[in-house]
């Protein structure tokens, strides 16, 4: 177990590469390296698709109209930034914010797995189509999949994932903000559920010596598949 001191001298660390990223062409027409914010010991996380030119400019997550949107939400289910963490899948703007494309995603993901491995949440909220996809490493879209949790093996843990409408599609379609709204006011009771079952820890290797001859077939002592279960 990490203490919060680790966690956050880690997160700084994660934060001193991203800053000054080159890893894809979004380097050359970002402002600033929008890493993410909150709370680095939050048991809920946001992740978005990609800064705006209001985030380029300020360096922070979700500060323009989808971003009061999100405070909104939030304040209804008595939380404020201060208790989650909030980030996105690309840390750089995309020109004219157009969608991230796949070299993007591929580059800049590294950042985002080691934001869920340190923060160590227990619940994560996908906001919209770009951040579900990635984290389900699967392409079914958001309207078939918001509002449904499900259990979710990311790196070396489990969380429960919990697709939502992106705020800023809600901001714009009433129907879009009632499902949002809905789905927002469930996260209190996925919150209390508490982390879901942990994958097995592997069993630790035998020592060549204390294996049977004939018995040591290749493979056989391998670690348990429910421990080797990271997608990423
Ligand atoms: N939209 C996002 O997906 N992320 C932000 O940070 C702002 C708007």
């Amino acid at each position: 177990m990490r203490t919060s001191a680790e966690r956050r001298e880690l997160l700084k660390g994660v934060y001193e590469e991203a800053r000054n990223c080159t890893r894809c062409p979004l380097h050359e027409t970002r402002t600033t390296v929008v890493f993410g914010a909150g709370n680095a010991d939050a048991d809920l996380m946001f992740v978005g698709e990609a800064p705006g030119a209001n985030e380029d400019r300020m360096g922070l997550p979700f500060v323009g109209q989808a971003g009061k949107l999100l405070d909104k939400l939030l304040a209804e289910i008595g939380l404020d930034r201060k208790d989650v963490w909030i980030c996105n899948v690309l840390k750089c703007r995309p020109p004219q914010n157009r969608d991230p494309q796949p070299n993007e995603i591929e580059a800049c993901q590294d950042y985002l797995w080691r934001q869920v491995d340190l923060i160590e949440p227990t619940v994560i909220c996908t906001l919209g189509n770009f951040s579900t996809k990635l984290l389900r490493a699967d392409p079914t879209g958001i309207s078939r999949l918001h509002g449904r949790e499900e259990t979710r093996i990311i790196g070396p843990r489990a969380v429960r994932l919990y697709p939502l409408y992106h705020p800023a599609a809600a901001l714009y379609t009433p129907s879009m903000l009632e499902a949002l709204r809905a789905d927002f006011h469930r996260i209190p009771e996925l919150l209390a559920q508490g982390p879901p079952e942990q994958p097995r820890a592997p069993e630790p290797l035998p020592e060549l010596d204390d294996m049977p001859d004939s018995e040591a077939m290749p493979g056989e002592h391998e670690f348990e598949p429910a421990a080797q279960l990271g997608l990423f």
